[in-house]
């Protein structure tokens, strides 16, 4: 049967920005997300897969970050730049060990990002590149010219500059990044950082390697390190979170699991808020003005390899569960605005908890990009304040508020509402006082399915799908939403 739960919302409030880059994507040199995935062959080499760009530009993305990942600190950018077919060739050691033709490179990315509306981030390599690989990049991405790397720019077609301020320095520095100790890195870090130089109006946003909060076993000594030792030159700090069910040898099937697997995922992807407390409480002794960004570089469900598939390709299905740990996940970064300004999800294309599954022409939108639909409302709006007495949903000794939520006011004045009913079985009402205005019009969609392991395929795409959605009623200053078993709804309110 149903259960009620109470909300109070108030609608007068000034609350912090939910920044856009909350919602940001990743594209790695991995599996088939570049290659086969953003990109598709063609006659004269790699092309920029049409409908997989309609498709993602459709969500507003703010940001792609590029080329890694594990993969930016063994990429040299020069071997991909210059005419396609010169280009050496590398080898993707990390992720199949295939051989990548270099086809995909700077010049490819940012027109990626320039088709997609998306801010670019780089990432540059530290692990096993040199100071003057880095400063060199960043120059040609930059200087207006005349100077070296601008000439070169030039000289292989693109004479303008193309300001990319968001700057990673290495990735993963305490693991596939070079093993290092924070201390270590952080020495590091300042001596790469000091030579990406402003040109013309672009200074380098410059985010250092967090703490690596999915093994969790230096969280607070990686974070205290590097915030101590290089904080003044830091602009934003890059956490890891990955949500992993199970033990890693016995990590969950996208598509195949039971309940235990299914509240597992939501008590593991809801421990990014004790994670995200635990750094923001030291960058605030070293930051108290919260200057520097909390960034959340790389989050998302990391399953067992679809059977068939290539391991290193990390190639997974994607169900309703994906679809609501994101929509849990993008809650606690909502709850967290004032310090949690960017994040990326891992990744776009056809990799870990993806947006999309594309072989060839055909495309299928994933669950999880139906809450990235519904959560663009939230881009850059001004989060609203509200109680919320969540219940709890539990089983088998595991147990998860039962609903999650996310309000904010956009530049129009229309107020939106996310709500996410984690519980698989039983509908939960939520009435909703709201304080501080009057709004009289709401309008809803809802995602949700009758399986735990509902999924899109390509031969089935439509199978989780949002819908319009009559389970509100505003009457007054009441807000009274009936939640689905397993759903996710959106209201637009005014
Ligand atoms: O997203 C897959 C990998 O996970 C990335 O390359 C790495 O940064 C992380 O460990």
């Amino acid at each position: 049967q149903d259960a009620a739960h109470r909300m109070v919302l108030t609608l007068d409030a000034e609350g912090p920005t939910i920044n856009r880059h909350l919602f940001g994507h990743f594209a790695e040199h991995l599996g088939r997300g570049i290659y086969g995935g953003f990109w598709t062959e063609g006659a004269d080499g790699w092309e920029l897969n049409a409908p997989v760009v309609e498709a993602m530009r459709a969500l507003d993305p703010p940001n792609v970050r590029w080329p890694g990942g594990c993969f930016a600190d063994v990429y040299h950018w020069r071997d991909g730049v210059g005419p396609a077919r010169e280009r050496p060739t590398i080898v993707n050691t990390l992720w199949g060990g295939v051989t990548e033709d270099n086809g995909v490179g700077t010049h490819e990315f940012v027109a990626l990002a320039e088709a997609l509306g998306a801010e670019p981030i780089v990432v540059g390599n530290v692990g096993s590149g040199t100071v003057r690989e880095m400063a060199d990049w960043w120059q040609y991405v930059n200087h207006p010219g005349p100077s070296p790397m601008a000439d070169l720019r030039a000289e292989n077609g693109h004479p303008e500059p193309w300001g990319v301020r968001f700057w990673g320095v290495g990735n993963e520095s305490w693991g596939c990044g070079g093993n290092m100790s924070p201390e270590h890195y952080a020495d590091l870090y300042k001596r790469y950082a000091t030579f990406l130089h402003g040109y013309g109006d672009v200074r380098p946003f410059r985010i250092a390697t967090g703490p690596d909060a999915t093994i969790n076993r230096d969280v607070p000594e990686w974070t205290e390190a590097v915030m101590r030792d290089a904080g003044r030159m830091i602009d934003g700090l890059d956490m890891h979170f990955y949500t992993i069910v199970g033990d890693w040898d016995d990590r969950t099937r996208a598509t195949e699991f039971g309940e235990d697997r299914w509240v597992g995922a939501f008590a593991r992807a809801l421990e990014m808020d004790g994670h995200i407390r635990r750094v923001s409480a030291i960058m605030d002794r070293y930051d108290p003005q919260g200057r520097v960004w909390l960034i959340v570089g790389e989050w998302g469900m990391w399953h067992a390899p679809e059977e068939g598939s290539t391991p290193g390709f990390l190639y997974q299905q994607n169900a309703l569960r994906d679809a609501l740990v994101a929509s849990v996940t993008l809650d606690v970064f909502a709850r967290h605005a004032e310090r949690v300004k960017m994040a990326n999800i891992a990744q776009t294309i056809n990799v870990l908890q993806a947006m999309l599954l594309v072989d060839g022409e055909r495309v299928v939108k994933t669950p999880t990009y139906h809450v990235f639909d519904f959560y663009k409302a939230h881009q850059d709006a001004e989060r609203l304040p509200f109680t919320l007495d969540a219940g709890t949903y539990a089983f088998g000794g595991q147990s998860v508020p039962a609903v999650s939520a996310t309000a904010s006011r956009d530049e129009t004045g229309h107020v939106h509402v996310t709500l996410t009913n984690l519980d698989p079985h039983r509908a939960r009402t939520v009435s909703a006082e709201m304080r501080g205005g009057r709004l009289s019009r709401v309008s809803g969609r809802v995602l949700t399915a009758s399986e735990m392991t509902a999924h899109n395929t390509f031969e089935d795409p439509d199978v989780v799908v949002p819908a319009p959605f009559g389970g509100v009623r505003l009457d007054g200053q009441t807000l009274t939403v009936t939640l689905p078993p397993m759903s996710v709804v959106a209201l637009d309110l005014q």
